[in-house]
């Protein structure tokens, strides 16, 4: 598949894409990733573009990753404030997405708490629309970013074995993840507390372990996950010293998967709490590789939405 292939308006989520799709979005990133190395770090690919980002949650990595990924293309970037908008005067999301759209965006990102809202506008506008994150249902631009990072340093993803460890139930990027790795044709392993295990998530084709030394076993890539305390609405584990005594990354635990294995984490990141901070900042650790891949990666994702072809 080539980029004049690309036919979609919206990316909402990994689950609607075929491989070939995730393979040009990544192939589109690897001839974006140079651009972060020059002097002066702009193209003019997007100029004339306006992109609007609405976020809605709370964002380092994401939202700061797209202003730059739009700057760098010489796109016009809107930061949306929520907060200081007339939502606070009791205008609907609907009707802020229309008034939006009467201004002529090309593309709409978006970050949401709530699973669906990101589609619900894409039915609704003319704008493209990019999931940002909806509630705990889907990050695609986190797990095209992770994909992007896994193929940089292993090669390929195909016929790895990938663990992801956490809080599985309340992680939207678990859910992204489980789609592109399969899709590429990783297996899967996911490990956490029982309470924080979705049930039935068998059924999306991932092996699942009750300890953290099962699933390392054989692993070539450890995914770390937050605790999402943000999306509990009970506490679920006894305490954080127990928590990361059982689910913790340490360097001994590490130990177990394969002797070069990768460390990912999505961020932000908890140290103490789901991994030590001498493995977050080990030699095992990709963390900062997956931060600074996710320009090169959003990049990508703006050019291929803004219907602009040829002009990488
Ligand atoms: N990984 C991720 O989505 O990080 P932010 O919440 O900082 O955007």
């Amino acid at each position: 598949m080539n980029e004049t292939n690309w036919h979609r308006k919206d990316l909402l989520g990994i689950a609607e894409l075929s491989a070939a799709e995730i393979e040009l979005i990544l192939d589109t990133a690897e001839s974006f990733r140079e651009v972060a190395e020059r002097p002066i770090k702009k193209v003019p690919t997007l100029r004339g573009k306006t992109v609007i980002n609405l976020f809605f949650e709370a964002s380092t990595r994401t939202r700061s990753s797209f202003e730059i990924a739009e700057k760098r293309l010489s796109a016009d970037g809107l930061n949306f404030s929520s907060s200081s908008s007339a939502l606070v005067k009791g205008e609907s999301l609907v009707d802020t997405a229309r008034n939006l759209q009467a201004m002529s965006p090309d593309l709409i990102v978006i970050r949401h708490g709530h699973p669906g809202v990101p589609h619900r506008l894409a039915r609704l506008l003319e704008a493209g629309v990019i999931n940002a994150g909806d509630g705990a249902h889907e990050h695609p631009t986190q797990a095209l970013l992770d994909a992007f990072t896994i193929r940089q340093h292993k090669g390929q993803i195909g016929g790895l074995r990938v663990a992801i460890i956490g809080d599985i139930e309340h992680s939207r990027v678990v859910r992204s993840n489980i789609h592109l790795l399969q899709k590429l044709g990783a297996s899967v392993v996911v490990a956490g507390p029982r309470t924080m295990m979705p049930v039935g998530i068998e059924g999306l084709g991932v092996d699942v372990a009750y300890s953290l030394d099962e699933a390392l076993d054989g692993a070539d890539v450890v995914m770390m996950l937050r605790i999402q305390l943000e999306r509990q609405g009970r506490p679920l584990i006894p305490s954080i010293k127990e928590y990361f005594s059982l689910f913790g990354l340490t360097r001994d635990r590490l130990g177990l998967a394969n002797e070069d294995a990768i460390v990912m984490h999505p961020g932000p990141m908890n140290r103490g709490v789901e991994i030590a901070s001498d493995v977050a900042d080990g030699p095992e650790s990709v963390i900062l590789a997956q931060v600074a891949n996710g320009v090169a990666v959003r990049m990508a994702i703006l050019y291929l939405l803004s219907g602009v072809r040829g002009a990488a």
